[in-house]
C-alpha cells in the first residue's frame, strides 16, 4: 500500500562504520553525537533515500499495481517536510492546531505519567515543535528524561535536534538524542538490545525499565489497521525480548465529519498542494531523472465516511507517458497514465476511539488513559501492555507465589506468637 511500508529488505543494524560510507555529512553528525543512523543502507546508488528503504523499486511496484500508488515516504524528503511544517501552521489544517493546543494543556500530565529517569522515544518526530513543549514540562517538574527523536527526514532531523539541544542546553533533566531511520529500523534496533552486550546509543537499560514511545501527528493512521497493529506489536515484542516495558502516548484524529476533514485536506490552497506535489520532485531525485512533471498533475482528496479514510491522489491532467531509462540509457520502464487516472500518494484514517481500541487490543495492548478535544474529536491515548497487567495478576495467583506468600505470613505470625509467649 502507499503508506509507510515495512522495508522488505531490512537489514539488521551493524557496525557504525558501514553506515558512515553512505554520506560524508553523517560523519560530522556522528562525531557531534547529535544524530545516529540506526540501520544499514541497501542502495548506496540512491543516496537521497532513507537508509533501509528501496524507494526506487517501491515506485515501480506502485506504478504497476492495479490500483496505482506512489510510496508515501516520498512526501518526507527535505522539501516535503519543509512544506509540511508550513502546513502545520495553516489555519485550515486543524490536526496540528488541535494537537498543539492539547499538548500545551496536558504536557505536565504527559510528563508526570512517564517514569522519572526513563527513555522517551518519539516516532516520526518532525519539527519537534510540540515535543519541545512536552520536554519543557519534564524540566519544570524536575523529572529526568532521556529523549530520543527518530525520523527518516534526515536534514530536518539534524536541524531540529540542533535547535532542541540549544533550547535545553542548560537543562539538568532533559538529554536529547537523534536517530535516523524508519520505524522498522527502530524496532529492529530495539530488538538488537536483547542480543547485544553493549547496545549502541542507548543508556544501559536495566531489565524492567520503561520505554515510552511518543507517536503524535496522527502518523499511526497513515497505516491500515492491520499494519498499525503489526507495528505496535513489533515494538511491543522488541521491548519484551529486551525485557523492557513498553508504553505509548499516541495522538490520533477521530474527526469523522467530512466537511471539517475536507476543509483541511484539499487542493484549494497552495500550502497543501505544494506539500503533496513535492513528492513528485522527490520521486525524480530518487530515480535520478525527471520522469514526473508536476505541471501534468493535480491533487485530489476524498473522504470515505464509512471507513473514516481520507485518501490523497495525484491525478493526470492529460495523457502522461512515464519513461525511465536504466544506467545503459535504455528505456527500462514505460507506464502510460490516461487523462484522469489517479495515483494514491497518502491516506490518513480518522479512527473512532472504539476503532483505535481494537487496533491496540489486537496488538496485545490497551488504552490506559485518554484525553479528548471535544470540539474536533481529537484524542491522546496512553497505551500500556495487556501482558504487563496480566503478568502482575498471574504472579500473585500462581500456586508457587501463593505458597511463598503463605509461608511469609505464617512465619510472621509464629514469630509474634513466640515473642508473646516469651514476654508472658
Ligand atoms: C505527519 S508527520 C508528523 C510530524 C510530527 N510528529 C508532528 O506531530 O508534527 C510524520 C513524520 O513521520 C516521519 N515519517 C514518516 N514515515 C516514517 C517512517 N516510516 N519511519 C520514520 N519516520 C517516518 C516523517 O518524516 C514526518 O516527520
Amino acid at each position: 500500500m502507499a503508506s509507510v511500508k515495512s522495508s522488505p529488505h531490512l537489514l539488521s543494524p551493524s557496525p557504525l562504520s558501514a553506515c558512515m560510507e553512505v554520506k560524508q555529512d553523517l560523519l560530522a553528525n556522528l562525531q557531534s553525537g547529535a544524530v545516529m543512523p540506526i540501520a544499514n543502507p541497501i542502495d548506496t546508488a540512491s543516496p537521497h533515500q532513507p537508509p533501509t528503504t528501496n524507494l526506487k523499486s517501491e515506485i515501480f511496484a506502485g506504478l504497476s499495481s492495479p490500483s496505482p500508488f506512489l510510496p508515501s515516504l516520498l512526501l518526507w524528503g527535505d522539501n516535503g517536510i519543509r512544506h509540511f511544517n508550513k502546513l502545520t501552521f495553516h489555519p485550515k489544517y486543524y490536526p496540528s492546531r488541535t494537537e498543539l493546543a492539547m499538548v500545551k494543556r496536558y504536557a505536565e500530565e504527559f510528563a508526570s505519567i512517564t517514569p522519572a529517569g526513563s527513555v522517551l522515544l518519539e516516532l516520526g518526530c518532525g519539527s519537534l515543535h510540540k515535543t519541545s513543549i512536552i520536554l519543557s514540562a519534564f524540566d519544570r517538574l524536575r523529572r529526568p528524561i532521556s529523549y530520543y527523536a527518530l525520523d527518516v527526514s534526515e536534514a530536518e532531523l539534524h536541524a531540529s535536534i540542533q535547535r532542541l539541544r540549544q533550547d535545553f542546553a542548560h537543562s539538568k533533566f532533559v538529554s536529547i538524542h537523534g536517530l535516523y531511520g524508519t520505524y522498522d529500523d527502530c524496532a529492529a534496533w530495539l530488538l538488537s538490545l536483547s542480543t547485544s552486550a553493549r547496545p549502541r546509543g542507548l543508556p544501559n537499560l536495566a531489565p524492567g525499565q520503561v520505554i515510552s514511545f511518543l507517536w503524535i501527528g496522527n502518523s499511526i493512521a497513515n497505516m491500515h489497521p492491520p499494519e498499525a497493529t503489526a507495528m505496535l506489536s513489533k515494538f511491543h515484542q522488541a521491548c519484551s525480548a529486551s525485557r523492557l516495558q513498553c508504553r505509548f502516548l499516541i495522538g490520533s484524529d477521530a474527526c469523522g465529519e467530512p466537511a471539517t476533514v475536507l476543509n483541511a485536506y484539499n487542493s484549494g490552497y497552495q500550502t497543501f498542494t505544494d506539500f503533496i506535489l513535492s513528492g513528485l520532485d522527490y520521486a525524480n531525485d530518487i530515480l535520478g531523472e525527471k520522469i514526473f512533471h508536476p505541471e501534468n498533475f493535480r491533487v485530489e482528496t476524498e473522504f470515505d465516511r464509512a471507513t473514516r479514510l481520507l485518501s490523497v491522489y495525484y491525478v493526470a491532467t492529460k495523457r502522461v507517458e512515464l519513461v525511465w531509462h536504466d544506467s545503459a540509457g535504455h528505456d527500462s520502464i514505460r507506464r502510460v497514465l490516461e487523462m484522469g487516472e489517479r495515483l494514491l500518494i497518502i491516506f490518513s484514517y480518522k479512527w473512532s476511539a472504539e476503532g483505535f481500541a481494537r487496533i491496540c487490543e489486537d496488538a496485545g495492548m490497551q488504552i490506559a488513559r485518554k484525553w479528548t478535544d471535544k470540539e474536533i474529536d481529537y484524542n491522546f491515548y496512553a497505551i500500556t501492555s495487556q501482558q504487563s497487567l496480566a503478568d502482575r495478576l498471574k504472579r500473585w495467583s500462581t500456586p508457587f507465589d501463593t505458597y511463598i506468600l503463605g509461608g511469609v505470613v505464617l512465619s510472621i505470625l509464629s514469630i509474634s506468637l513466640i515473642g508473646e509467649l516469651f514476654f508472658l
